[in-house]
């Protein structure tokens, strides 16, 4: 595999279904103050909330460096889908970003790799970047079959996507066994997975897999996000709880250094 050239870390929080419009900008106020003051130019900055909360953020995230996503995306372009929201109108409410495949989507939404792989073209086709989520259950894992459950779900949810640069696509390895329980994958863990989501990422993208992004999510904090960050196929983190907390985000973003 050649060797990977030096990867900008994303930090990027998911609000998942928290707050207030009304208390996230705010928050987002004390955010962008507290980041002003704090240099950060070694790593992006993105906080996917609620679509009910895009476009009051995004009218106060304008002209600085914080981007915003959504959490979920339809797989359809326009029409009579009742409650469902287009890439197209989350990219104009003031997303650039969009989590696809969340275990929490996969588990209680019935999503199969089918449909996530038709919602990751839905993104890509608005210039979306999308953040496909990845990542095996606990029986899956004590199993012995992490991996293999791992490099399923790129092969269904990749299938037939194009890519024309590496900034296109952002992986998520969140082992579900891991999202909000306060367990953590060790660094090492995180680093074999994100290494074998790497060799088939350059597998898959010869131009640009050795430079595409792979998170860690599931309970990062600020305790133990600089070992994650530290690993090499460990380029940002996706994080849920820790995410809500200004004071937590930033020490996070301070770790990724
Ligand atoms: P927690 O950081 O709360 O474990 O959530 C992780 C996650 O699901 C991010 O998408």
């Amino acid at each position: 595999m050649p060797s990977a050239p030096p990867i900008r870390p994303l930090i990027a929080g998911n609000w998942k279904m928290n707050k207030l419009p009304s208390e996230a900008v705010p928050w987002l106020r004390t955010l962008l103050d507290r980041l002003a003051a704090a240099p950060h130019d070694h790593c992006d900055v993105l906080l996917n909330v609620p679509a009910t909360h895009l476009v009051p953020m995004a009218a106060l995230a304008r002209g600085t460096d914080v981007r915003l996503g959504a959490q979920d995306v339809s797989a359809h372009a326009e029409g009579a889908y009742t409650g469902e929201l287009s890439a197209a109108m989350l990219r104009d409410a003031g997303a650039s970003f969009v989590i696809v495949g969340h275990s929490e989507r996969r588990a209680y939404h019935a999503e199969n790799d089918a449909l996530i792989n038709a919602k990751l073209g839905a993104a890509l086709a608005e210039g979306l970047v999308p953040i496909l989520c990845v990542g095996e259950r606990e029986d899956e894992r004590l199993a012995g079959c992490a991996r293999e459950v791992v490099l399923e779900q790129l092969a269904g949810d990749l299938e037939g996507i194009r890519l024309a640069g590496a900034d296109e696509l952002v992986i998520a390895y969140e082992p579900v066994w891991a999202i909000g329980t306060g367990r953590t994958a060790t660094a090492d863990d995180a680093q074999e997975m994100g290494s074998a989501i790497r060799a088939d990422l350059v597998a898959r993208y010869p131009e640009s897999g050795a430079s595409m992004r792979i998170l860690y999510g599931g309970s990062m904090k600020p305790g133990n996000a600089a070992e994650l960050l530290a690993k090499p196929d460990v380029n940002g983190g996706l994080i849920g709880g820790a995410s809500l907390d200004a004071d937590q985000l930033l020490s996070i973003v301070e770790a990724a250094r």
